[in-house]
């Protein structure tokens, strides 16, 4: 049986974030004998949105998709990147007239590999089309390249990304969540074989609120003030993610395995980009 393995991280935050996946990466391609990897890099530049120039470090460092979310838009320069190449994601169900694509395929020691990035609603701002539907028409087409499909589900709300896990149960190989940088233990194979996690959580300080310094976030709930969200850059760093491992020729994932490393060596200098 011939199968292929994907490495997943959630949002990697800022410089810190970067570090601790850049020192990570090729030590886990080896451990787990990924096959390919694919970040959320939505907060991966100061916290918020990505630049060209880092879609280039994280496929310099063996990524083959980078998926994003509600931070996409932050940067001007990313737009033109979204509309010339496809190893960039942004969330397919915001209006069609938005640049780029949130369906990729990508090719990998032969066998075609179909990644999907979608936002979810319940409780978030941005007013998108309904990502269950947006699954359907993007499965109508994209099932007809490959079996071998792995979703991104960028979502605030538990009950909406079980949700989708459920609906897409069978038609999908994996669906993984992102957005809340809170990793989950649920990770499980549901009955049709789709691999499911709520949360893949993300990369950045260990002591920190999803990523950016505690302080400001605590002076906000306190005063309902409005606050400068800053990186938080001293470690420990923890390094989230998961692998799945999936049979080619069904597309039904055999395994899946999370992934938390904590580090207390990372230093980083203070360049944040
Ligand atoms: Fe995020
Ligand atoms: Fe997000």
């Amino acid at each position: 049986m011939k199968t292929v393995r994907i490495l997943f991280f959630g949002d990697i935050v800022g410089a810190p974030g970067r570090a601790v996946f850049q020192k990570h990466v090729k030590a886990l391609k080896e451990k787990h004998k990924i096959d390919a990897i694919i970040v959320n890099g939505e907060n991966s530049s100061k916290g918020r949105g990505i630049t060209p120039r880092i879609v280039k470090f994280f496929r310099h460092n063996y990524v083959d998709v980078v998926t994003t979310g509600n931070h996409i838009w932050r940067y001007r320069e990313i737009t033109e990147y979204l509309q010339m190449h496809d190893d960039l994601l942004r969330p397919e169900n915001y209006p069609a007239q938005c640049p780029g694509s949130g369906v990729t395929t990508f090719n990998c020691n032969g066998v075609t590999i179909g990644v999907v990035n979608v936002q979810g609603r319940t409780f978030m701002r941005d007013h998108l089309s309904d990502p269950f539907k947006t699954m359907d028409t993007v499965l109508s087409f994209l099932r007809t390249k490959t079996k071998v499909i792995f979703v991104d589900f960028h979502a605030e709300a538990t009950s909406e990304k079980i949700g989708l896990g459920f609906y897409l149960d069978g038609r999908v190989s994996a669906v993984v969540g992102t957005h809340t940088h809170v990793q989950t233990t649920d990770e499980r194979i549901l009955p049709q074989g789709t691999a499911f996690m709520t949360d893949a959580g993300m990369a950045g300080a260990l002591h920190s609120m999803l990523g950016m310094k505690k302080e400001p976030i605590i002076e906000n709930f306190l005063t309902q003030m409005p606050v400068k969200f800053v990186v938080e850059d001293q470690g420990p760093m923890i390094l989230c993610g998961v692998w799945v491992e999936i049979d080619v020729e069904t597309g039904k994932s055999l395994h899946i395995e999370r992934i938390k490393i904590v580090d207390h060596d990372i230093r980083v200098d203070g360049s944040e980009e």
